[in-house]
C-alpha cells in the first residue's frame, strides 16, 4: 500500500499523526501563501494544506495541481484553527499539512466539472467513468453493494441456495420481446436472452433444491422510462411446499433486515396489504403510493341524481364516474384549470369536470345538481372551503388511469408526498385479463401463474370455448399473484405456481396456445411437470427499482454503473453498432435495412 488511511477517514484521534494520502485533486484554491486542496477518494474528501513554511517544494509544485490529477501527500495531520472547521464534511474538525507531493498522473481538460450536479445526463452517460467518480454516484453504488450483500447472507441464512441459470436459452413467458442471439453452429437458430429464469427456477423446484435465488440480470426490449432498462437485476427467488403468506413473509423479513442494516431504518411488518379491486378503487391503479391520500371516490349515485349529460352518458353505457378533491385548489384561474384540463385529456379523459367549494359551490356545471347533491358530494370527497372537486366521467379504465396520473401529479404539486417508505402488497389479482383487439384472454402475470384453490376446479370443468367474452365467468377468477410496491412503485412481483399438467393444459387452452406451440415453446417446463413437481411459488424483486427508491434517485441509471439510454444504447461504449460482414456471413445473416 502507498497510503496509510483514506481521506474521508481522518477524525480528531489522528491530530499529531503523520501519514501519507492518495486521491484526486477536487478542488484547488489559492489563498496567497497558502494552497489548499481538496483531495477525495473513496472515503470521502479531506482538506490538504501546502504552506511554503512547511515545504516549499511541496508548495511550489502543488502550484501545478489541477482539477482531477492523481496525487499522493505525505504529511502531519492537524487540527483546523478555530473558526475555520466545516461541519459539512466528515473530516471538517481536521487537515494536513503537506510536506511532501507526488504527482502520480496528470489529467486533461474535463468535459464537466465533476461536481456540477446539473451536467446533461448525455454527457454523464458519454464519460461514465467521470460521472461515476462523483460521490453520490460512489454512495448510490456502494450502497447497491450493501443491498446485495444482506439479501445474499439473509438467503443463506434461510437455507436458499444460489444457482446460475443459462443467458443463451429459450423465450421466456414474461411477455415482452426477446434480445435474439444468432447461433452460428447451428444456422438460422437463435437463442433468446432470458427476461427472466422463470422456467428453469421452476424446474429447479422439479429438480428438488427446495429454496432458490439468485441476483441475476435480465433483458427486455421494451420501451425504455425513468423506471426500465433493456438489462436489469432481479433478486428471483423460488421455493417448494409454500403458499402465498410463506412468500410475503419471506420477503418482509429481508426487506426489513435490508433497510435495518444498509440504512438503520426500522420497517413495521406486516406490511399493507390491498386487493387489486381494492386499490384501483380506492387509487386507480396497481401500484398505489401510499404516502399521501386524495383517494378516488364513487360519484356515479350522486351524479345521477343530477343532469349533467356528460355524466348521465357516461352511465349509461356501462361507464363510471369517480372524483378527488384537490385540496386548496379552489384559488386556481379559469387558465390554470384549462391547463389541467388538457393534462387529463393527454392522458386519455374527454375532459375534467370541476366545482369549488368556494362561497358554496363555483362552477359552470353547478346548474345541474341540486344543492343538497353538491353537498353530498363534497362530504363524501371531504372537500371543504377552498377546495376543488375533479370529475372524470368515462369507461372504468380510463377514468382510474386519469384520475390516479392527476392524483400522482397534484400531489407532487402540493407537497403531500410525506418522506419515506410506504410498502403494500397488492394481491388477488385477476388471472386474466381481455384483451380487446384479438378478443382473446391474455394472462395478467404469466402462464405458469395458479389459479386460486376455489377456482381450479371451476375452471377445469368450464367450456372454454363458450367463455369467450369479456365478463365471462373466466373474467372473475382470480390468481395466487402478489406484487410488493414501495412508494408508488412495483418493485416485485410473483406467484404460486401451477404445479398440475391438467391445470396448466386448461391455461393454455384458455390463452388459445395450442398444445403443439405450448410444446415448442415451454415444452421442457410442460414435461418437467409431469415427473412429480411440488407445489411451488417465488417472487422476483426489481433491484435496481428498489435501490433508486433507497438512495431517492429519479431514475433507475443512477444505481447501474453502465446503463443504457431511452434508446437502449451505451454512450460510452458506442453500443449497439455494426459488425464486420465477416461476422454476419459466419452467421449465415443478412442484413435487410429500411430504406432511410
Ligand atoms: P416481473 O416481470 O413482474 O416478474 O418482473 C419482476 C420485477 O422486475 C422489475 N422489472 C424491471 N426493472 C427494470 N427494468 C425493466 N425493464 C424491468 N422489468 C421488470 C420490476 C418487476 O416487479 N418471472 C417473474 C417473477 C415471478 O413470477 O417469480 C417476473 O419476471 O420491479
Ligand atoms: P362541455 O359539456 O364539453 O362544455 O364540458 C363541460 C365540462 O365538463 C368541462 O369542464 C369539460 O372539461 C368537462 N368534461 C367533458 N367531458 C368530460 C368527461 N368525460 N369527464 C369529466 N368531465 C368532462
Amino acid at each position: 500500500m502507498i497510503r496509510d488511511k483514506g481521506c474521508g477517514e481522518l477524525r480528531e484521534s489522528d491530530i499529531g499523526k503523520s501519514m501519507t494520502l492518495c486521491g484526486w485533486v477536487f478542488r484547488r484554491r489559492d489563498h496567497g501563501g497558502l494552497i489548499f486542496i481538496d483531495l477525495r477518494d473513496r472515503s470521502g474528501i479531506l482538506q490538504i494544506v501546502f504552506s511554503p513554511d512547511v515545504s516549499g517544494d511541496a508548495h511550489k509544485l502543488a502550484h501545478e495541481l489541477r482539477s482531477e490529477y492523481v496525487i499522493s501527500v505525505a504529511g502531519e495531520v492537524r487540527r483546523r484553527p478555530e473558526g475555520t472547521e466545516n461541519p459539512n464534511l466528515p473530516t471538517g474538525l481536521v487537515e494536513m499539512y503537506a510536506n511532501k507531493l507526488d504527482m502520480l498522473n496528470e489529467s486533461a481538460v474535463l468535459p464537466f466539472s465533476i461536481e456540477d450536479a446539473d451536467t446533461s445526463e448525455n454527457l454523464r452517460l458519454k464519460y461514465r467513468y467521470l460521472d461515476l467518480r462523483r460521490p453520490e454516484m460512489q454512495r448510490n453504488l456502494i450502497i447497491r453493494h450493501k443491498v446485495t450483500k444482506v439479501i445474499r447472507d439473509y438467503l443463506d441464512e434461510k437455507d436458499f441456495i444460489e444457482i446460475e441459470t443459462p443467458m443463451l436459452t429459450k423465450s421466456t413467458p414474461e411477455g415482452a420481446r426477446d434480445y435474439l442471439v444468432p447461433s452460428r453452429l447451428n444456422p438460422g437458430q437463435f437463442y433468446a436472452l432470458p427476461q427472466s429464469p422463470q422456467i428453469f427456477k421452476q424446474i429447479l423446484m422439479v429438480s428438488g433444491f427446495e429454496k432458490y435465488f439468485q441476483i441475476v440480470k435480465c433483458f427486455r426490449d421494451e420501451d425504455l422510462r425513468a423506471d426500465r432498462q433493456p438489462e436489469f437485476t432481479q433478486v428471483d427467488l423460488e421455493m417448494s411446499f409454500v403458499d402465498r403468506k410463506d412468500v410475503i413473509e419471506t420477503i418482509e423479513d429481508m426487506m426489513k433486515m435490508v433497510f435495518k442494516d444498509v440504512l438503520d431504518i426500522k420497517l413495521e411488518t406486516p406490511f399493507e396489504r390491498l386487493s387489486f379491486k381494492e386499490s384501483m378503487e380506492r387509487f386507480g391503479n396497481d401500484k398505489p403510493d401510499m404516502r399521501f391520500g386524495m383517494e378516488l371516490k364513487e360519484m356515479a349515485d350522486l351524479a345521477e341524481k343530477g343532469s349533467f349529460k356528460v355524466f348521465l352518458d357516461a352511465i349509461k353505457s356501462g361507464g363510471r364516474v369517480k372524483a378527488i378533491n384537490g385540496k386548496g385548489m379552489a384559488g386556481l384561474s379559469r387558465k390554470e384549470i384549462d391547463t389541467l384540463t388538457a393534462e387529463a385529456i393527454s392522458y386519455g379523459a374527454k375532459g375534467l369536470a370541476w366545482i369549488k367549494v368556494k362561497n358554496g359551490f363555483e362552477s359552470p356545471i353547478t346548474k345541474f345538481f341540486p344543492e343538497e347533491i353538491l353537498r353530498q358530494m363534497a362530504h363524501r370527497l371531504e372537500a371543504e372551503e377552498g377546495d376543488l372537486m375533479l370529475f372524470v366521467a368515462d369507461k372504468g379504465k380510463i377514468v382510474h388511469d386519469v384520475l390516479s396520473r392527476i392524483r400522482l401529479e397534484l400531489g407532487k404539486r402540493l407537497n403531500l408526498i410525506k418522506p419515506g417508505y410506504k410498502f403494500v402488497w397488492i394481491t388477488d389479482f385477476p388471472l386474466l385479463e381481455w384483451n380487446d383487439e384479438e378478443e382473446r384472454f391474455d394472462v395478467m402475470h404469466h402462464p405458469f401463474t395458479s389459479p386460486m384453490d376455489e377456482d381450479i376446479e371451476k375452471l377445469l370443468s368450464l367450456n372454454i370455448s363458450e367463455h369467450h367474452t369479456p365478463d365471462s365467468e373466466l373474467s372473475r377468477i382470480k390468481a395466487k399473484a402478489y406484487d410488493i410496491v414501495l412508494n408508488g412503485y412495483e418493485i416485485g412481483g410473483g406467484s404460486i405456481r401451477i404445479h398440475r399438467r391438467d391445470v396448466q393444459r386448461k391455461m393454455f387452452e384458455i390463452l388459445r396456445i395450442s398444445e403443439k406451440d405450448a410444446k415448442v415453446k415451454f415444452g421442457f417446463l410442460l414435461d418437467a411437470l409431469e415427473y412429480g413437481a411440488p407445489p411451488h411459488g417465488g417472487i422476483a424483486l426489481g433491484l435496481d427499482r428498489f435501490v433508486m427508491i433507497m438512495v431517492g434517485a429519479s431514475s433507475i441509471r443512477d444505481v447501474i454503473a453502465f446503463p443504457k439510454t431511452q434508446k437502449a444504447s451505451c454512450l460510452m461504449s458506442g453500443t449497439p453498432s455494426t459488425v464486420e460482414p465477416k461476422q454476419l456471413r459466419e452467421l449465415y445473416i443478412k442484413l435487410n435495412l429500411p430504406e432511410v
